[in-house]
């Protein structure tokens, strides 16, 4: 089983180049087949839901071709089946964006139901209330989400909560009903924006994202495009409190520092210093942390994804710190695995009191999501001595070469496979 092998204590000091947001590339890979025309991607990350997802979509027929690492074109015009069932795809979250997307292309689409990080109750309504407000039939059968229309028409539509996913799926379906349809309560991500961004480069006629008021013109077909995915948001939040935990000097690359804004605003409170460019953020941390309180929020709010890393963080402050997750009720499942490096914090309900320990000590740990494995790699980075990180497998969800970006800033991280090389990366570490 791969894991990760860590000797804690470096300073991490230098460059990263942030990779596109995974976010924003997984509806931008699934809106592509919207068109029967070539769509160009570039700036995609390689991590292992986007490349589920790709696969699933060669599946249904989307001929692929790569470019280059981070680049692929993609071309739906012989889509040979509108069922995605791909035996990967119910791994990921994002294998519903397919519906919206086969929905508004073909009026019809049959889904795997989607799983992605267990993280709490991730339901669907909004997403199927919003098909049904464009006038489609949407059930459950055999596990799969069925959705069909005779036509679709634009409609108001009013979301309960703030949903990234409904926002995105309800956007592309509504890009290709006739007449117009008004989101309201819509999701105001970066990556909801760059998705509307990609749909108008195909001819759609979307204004308003990146509000709470969305409104689409349908149009009758899109056609192909040349995009960049934005830079992803949580991978260099990622790195950015690498740099505090491990009182470094991180310098985050190709970064849009406005999508950051919530994330430099915490590791300022916490004492950090941050110096901001165009398209770079440098994080220098050479005092200890001081504790703050954090609440996760829809953007512009501090996001969720970063709740796991903001913790490690106050884990070693000075102080009592306590962090709430407004957006998913189990995100805290990684702090048994903390405790074992020494955090004291408590867990109540969705809040969690952070009694600031000073250090953390090397331990063996399981990866219980995406996010929580990147913040405990962070945490045994910043540990005395070996700290063990298994289940890995989360972490490909989502960072493209995690342990290679982190030994460039001088980490002691390997990626091993056997005791055999367990024991030999600890005898090259000392
Ligand atoms: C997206 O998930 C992201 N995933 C998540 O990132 C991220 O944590 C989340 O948005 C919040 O920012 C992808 O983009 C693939 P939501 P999504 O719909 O769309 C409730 C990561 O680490 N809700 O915005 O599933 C829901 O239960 C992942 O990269 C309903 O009640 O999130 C939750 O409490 C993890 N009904 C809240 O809304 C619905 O129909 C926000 O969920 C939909 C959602």
């Amino acid at each position: 089983m791969e894991q990760y092998a860590i000797k804690g204590g470096n300073p991490l000091v230098g460059e990263v180049e942030i990779g596109g947001a995974k976010n924003a590339a997984l509806p931008i890979l699934a809106a592509s087949v919207m068109t029967d025309e070539t769509v160009y991607i570039d700036n995609l990350p390689d991590v292992r839901d986007t490349n589920v997802l790709l696969k699933a979509m060669q599946g249904i027929g989307v001929l692929e071709k790569r470019t280059g690492r981070h680049s692929v074109t993609l071309n739906a015009a012989q889509i040979s089946s509108l069922v995605v069932e791909d035996e990967n795809i119910k791994k990921i979250r994002a294998s519903y964006y397919l519906l919206g997307a086969l929905l508004g292309k073909y009026r019809q689409a049959e889904v795997a139901l989607p799983g992605g990080c267990d993280i709490g109750c991730r339901a669907i309504d909004q997403h199927i209330k919003g098909f049904k407000a464009l006038g489609a039939e949407v059930w459950i059968e055999h596990g799969l989400i069925k959705t069909r229309a005779d036509k679709l028409v634009g409609s108001h539509i009013y979301m309960d909560c703030v949903s990234v996913g409904a926002t995105i799926n309800v956007m592309m379906a509504a890009s290709m009903a006739e007449g117009q349809t008004t989101i309201e309560n819509a999701a105001k991500e970066p990556h909801v924006v760059d998705l509307a961004n990609f749909l108008n480069s195909m001819g759609a006629r979307i204004k308003g994202a990146g509000t709470d008021v969305i409104r689409i013109k349908g149009v009758s077909r899109l056609h192909g495009s040349e995009y960049t995915i934005i830079p992803d948001q949580i991978e260099a939040g990622t790195f950015m409190f690498a740099a505090a935990l491990t009182k470094g000097d991180i310098t985050v690359k190709n970064v849009i520092p406005k999508h950051l804004e919530s994330i430099s605003a915490k590791l300022l409170e916490i004492g950090c210093e941050i110096k901001e460019s165009d398209d770079a953020m440098r994080v220098v941390c050479s005092k200890p942390l001081r504790h703050t309180h954090v609440k996760t929020l829809p953007y512009p709010g501090f996001p969720t994804d970063m709740q796991p890393q903001i913790t490690v963080a106050l884990g070693l402050s000075t102080g009592t710190s306590i962090v709430t997750d407004t957006i998913f009720e189990n995100r805290f499942k990684y702090v048994d695995e903390l405790t074992r490096m020494g955090a004291d914090i408590k867990v109540e309900g969705t809040t969690a009191i952070i009694n600031g320990v000073g250090r953390y000590t090397g331990a063996s740990l399981s990866a219980p999501d995406l996010r929580a494995g990147a913040a405990l790699v962070v945490a045994g980075l910043a540990a005395e001595g070996f700290t063990m990180v298994d289940e890995i497998h989360y972490i490909a969800r989502g960072y493209e070469d995690f342990h290679l970006k982190l030994q460039a800033l001088g980490a002691q991280i390997e990626l091993v496979n056997s005791d055999r090389e367990i024991q030999k990366f600890k005898l090259k570490v000392g």
